[in-house]
């Protein structure tokens, strides 16, 4: 089928049936963008068409839906403009206590997930000789938690293979942002809170577990909201030249400060102090 080139930047977002990738989707459709929201949960997304939002059910772990989604897109609209690989889960629990097959699930999700859709993209951006991939990071991407070896472990590599991308694309006129929240009240925490408690709550793990178990429901009420993250993704979206880190929301700023300023077992020690 040939494509119909059409004005508005088109934007793909995943996770966007929750948190900040549903107030990225709400925010960019108010400022005119063509926006494809995508997540597994496509009823949870059925408000937002009357946005104008196009929503479309995806796993970001299938390889070939992905690429599906992306050959659709770019033959309604004949580009595609801004990809922002927001998906992803934190899959928390001591090493000893996570089974391997959800360590590489943490993985499928939060990285190869990223990169699945980030190599459906790069044909039509360097064609194009424009675009911007956005990768939600984390704070989680600079720093440690005890429990949180996967979902940091997956962060660490969004930083990395961001870093090696923004080099490798930008001859073809393509940008690379990372974003990286602080603590935001979304599902996420929820969610991170019930897998620490079943893989370690109790183990040999469980004390320390259970503190950190208090420690994320805190967050959950002093945390920023969503729409921080939204807007920092905008000003990255809108920007000519783009920084290639946005810290955003929930401390972030302070907290990144922190871990350049303080050597590793300080800030080990603040770490665990947090959980006391
Ligand atoms: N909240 C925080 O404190 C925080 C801080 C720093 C970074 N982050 C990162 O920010 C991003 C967004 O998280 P959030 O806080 O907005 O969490 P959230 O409310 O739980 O939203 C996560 C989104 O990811 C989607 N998702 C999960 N697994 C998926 C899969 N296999 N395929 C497609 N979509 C999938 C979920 O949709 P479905 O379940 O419907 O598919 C949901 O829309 C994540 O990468 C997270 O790690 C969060």
């Amino acid at each position: 089928m040939d494509s119909k080139p059409t004005g508005a930047k088109v934007v793909l977002i995943t996770g966007a049936s929750s948190g900040m990738g549903r107030e990225t989707a709400l925010l960019l459709a108010s400022k005119g963008y063509l926006v494809y929201a995508a997540a597994r949960r496509v009823e949870k997304m059925q408000d937002l068409t009357g946005f104008g939002i196009h929503t479309v059910k995806l796993d970001v772990t299938d390889e070939a839906n992905c690429l599906a989604l992306v050959s659709h897109i770019v033959q309604q609209h004949g580009h595609i403009d801004v990809l922002v690989n927001n998906a992803g889960y934190g899959s928390y629990g001591a090493v000893e206590d996570v089974p391997l097959s959800e360590a590489r699930y943490q993985f499928e999700v939060n990285v190869f997930g990223l990169a699945g859709l980030t190599r459906a993209v790069l044909p039509h951006m360097r064609a194009q000789r424009s675009g911007l991939i956005v990768n939600v990071s984390s704070i989680g991407g600079k720093i440690a938690e005890p429990h949180g070896a996967w979902y940091h472990a997956t962060k660490f590599a969004v930083e990395g293979f961001s870093d090696c991308l923004r080099m490798e694309v930008a001859q073809f006129g393509v940008k690379v942002v990372v974003i990286e929240p602080g603590a935001i009240i979304t599902e996420w925490n929820g969610i991170a809170r019930e897998l620490l408690a079943a893989t370690s709550g109790k183990s040999a793990y469980s004390v320390l577990a259970n503190k950190h178990i208090r420690m994320l429901e805190r967050a959950d009420k002093f945390g920023g909201k969503p729409d921080v993250v939204a807007r920092a993704i905008f000003r990255a979206i809108r920007a000519r030249k783009p920084a290639t880190r946005y810290p955003a929301g929930g401390g972030a700023g302070m907290i990144l400060f922190l871990r350049k300023l303080l050597p590793d077992k300080s800030f080990d020690w603040v770490m665990l102090r947090m959980m006391q």
